[in-house]
């Protein structure tokens, strides 16, 4: 680290008019990123609405439904009181803290000391990046799931590190490939991301998994960064296990999780990180430098709603649940390929022949919103490890996501009428 102090001249040149445009030179950090694959659906999803099209957006996993009523009170009640609009804690206040704290308790018989081993992220993919940036430096590697959550990959591109992908489908397969991975691979990971429920694939584990994890960790000396995005939104009695209820968990990792999904509060940018004292601590310094922590009103807010609402975000999760059962029992009929999901916001489903013979992820997504006005995520958004899929989201109602089936037999039947008209008249011309 060195800072120069340059001196000022006397006598400054005189400012000339530019003969060319300026050219901003970004960082190469930047320049490097990979172009947004999601762009080209995205615009024409835009475009559609602007022309007054009711494009059904099963795209982004972005809870529709409100947060409970007495959170926003609580929000709007903290909003007025004049001691809470200045800067907050970084790390965010204590008796929020304590709230995650009492979670995990509750819910995991996890004992957490929310001093040290719990810090407040707005929003858990600025504390994921912002852990990235606290453990992962030039020339370090780190084992990512495939297909991934672009941040799995991103983020640890920004901190300068290379990224491992390793295919999460078969749990036990994973487990040795990672093992395979420390065995072989100079320099040996340095992190391994988990995130389950699994975006996008739904995957889900037991909690053995993360006891053969932590024994890994151990044994060739990475650390974990577990992503618990999906918590809180699980069906048919299924309860996804979290990382730091394994034993010794918080000896190799720590956990991030979000009010974002279960709570429907996405863009009030709640997010935590629990688990190891010294990432935490590192994590911490690292946010002290960039931010000055969350609007303490919100973070009041998110008080009453980890207090109070347990019961509204287990009906939230019923409500997606009714959701999956439209949205899975529909493209079984057209022919899709899937698994019922146990857990998450999606249904990931590998579309059928012809398209899969004839089309990429990204123009069958293009096909069904040009056509269907149905906007889905196509798999080659979360790597090649995603094509053939489709990620669909439930963020819409039963009678939308039964509306959105419809569109899409109806625009994939019209489709190759289309293709079997332009062979024929092929054939003949
Ligand atoms: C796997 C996963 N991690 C993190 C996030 C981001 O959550 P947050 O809103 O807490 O930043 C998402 C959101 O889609 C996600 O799918």
């Amino acid at each position: 680290m060195s800072s120069v102090e340059f001196q000022s001249s006397p006598n400054p040149p005189e400012p000339t008019e530019p003969s060319k445009p300026f050219g901003v030179n970004l960082a190469s950090r930047v320049s490097r990123l990979p172009p947004y694959l999601f762009g080209r659906i995205n615009n024409l999803l835009h475009q559609k609405r602007r022309a007054g099209s009711d494009v059904i957006d099963l795209g982004m996993g972005n809870p529709s439904d409100p947060p409970q009523e007495l959170v926003i009170e609580q929000l709007a009640k903290a909003a007025r009181d004049p001691n809470n609009h200045g800067y907050s804690k970084s790390n965010g206040i204590l008796n929020l803290r304590r709230e995650v704290a009492a979670k995990y308790a509750r819910k995991y018989g996890v004992r957490l000391d929310p001093e040290a081993e719990i810090i407040a992220c707005l929003g858990s993919k600025e504390g994921f990046s912002h852990m990235c940036l606290a453990l992962i430096g030039p020339g370090d590697n780190v084992i990512s799931p495939a297909p991934f959550f672009p941040v799995h990959m991103h983020a640890v591109h920004l901190a300068a590190g290379n990224v491992i992908t390793l295919e999460v489908a078969d749990s036990d397969k994973l487990l040795s490939n990672i093992a395979y991975t420390c065995e072989h691979l100079y320099p040996k990971p340095k992190v391994l991301i988990v995130n389950y429920p699994h975006n996008p694939s739904c995957v889900t584990i037991e909690p053995d998994f993360y006891v053969e994890i932590v024994k890994l960790a151990r044994k060739y000396s990475f650390m974990v960064i577990s992503d618990f995005a999906y918590a809180d939104v699980a069906y048919d009695g299924y309860l996804p296990p979290s990382f730091l209820a394994a034993p010794g968990a918080r000896d190799v990792g720590v956990e991030f999780t979000t009010m974002s999904k279960g709570y429907n509060m996405a863009g009030w940018r709640v997010g935590f990180c629990a688990g190891n004292a010294e990432m935490i601590r590192a994590l911490s310094v690292i946010k002290g430098y960039y931010d000055y922590g969350m609007f303490q009103a919100i973070q009041i807010a998110a008080i009453m709603a980890l207090r109070h609402t347990d019961a509204a975000v287990e009906e939230q999760s019923s409500i997606y649940q009714g959701r999956r059962d439209v949205l899975f029992d529909g493209l079984k009929r057209l022919g899709f390929s899937l698994e019922k999901p146990r857990a998450g916001m999606f249904v990931w489903a590998k579309y059928p022949e012809p398209w899969q013979s004839k089309m990429n992820s990204i123009d069958f997504a293009m096909l069904l919103l040009e056509k269907g006005d149905v906007a889905v995520s196509p798999g080659t958004g979360f790597g090649p490890a995603g094509e053939g899929y489709l990620r669909m989201s439930l963020v819409e109602n039963e009678n939308r996501l039964r509306q959105a089936v419809r569109q899409i037999a109806r625009c994939l039947q019209s489709e190759l009428k289309v293709q079997a008209g332009d062979e024929k008249a092929a054939v003949i011309g």
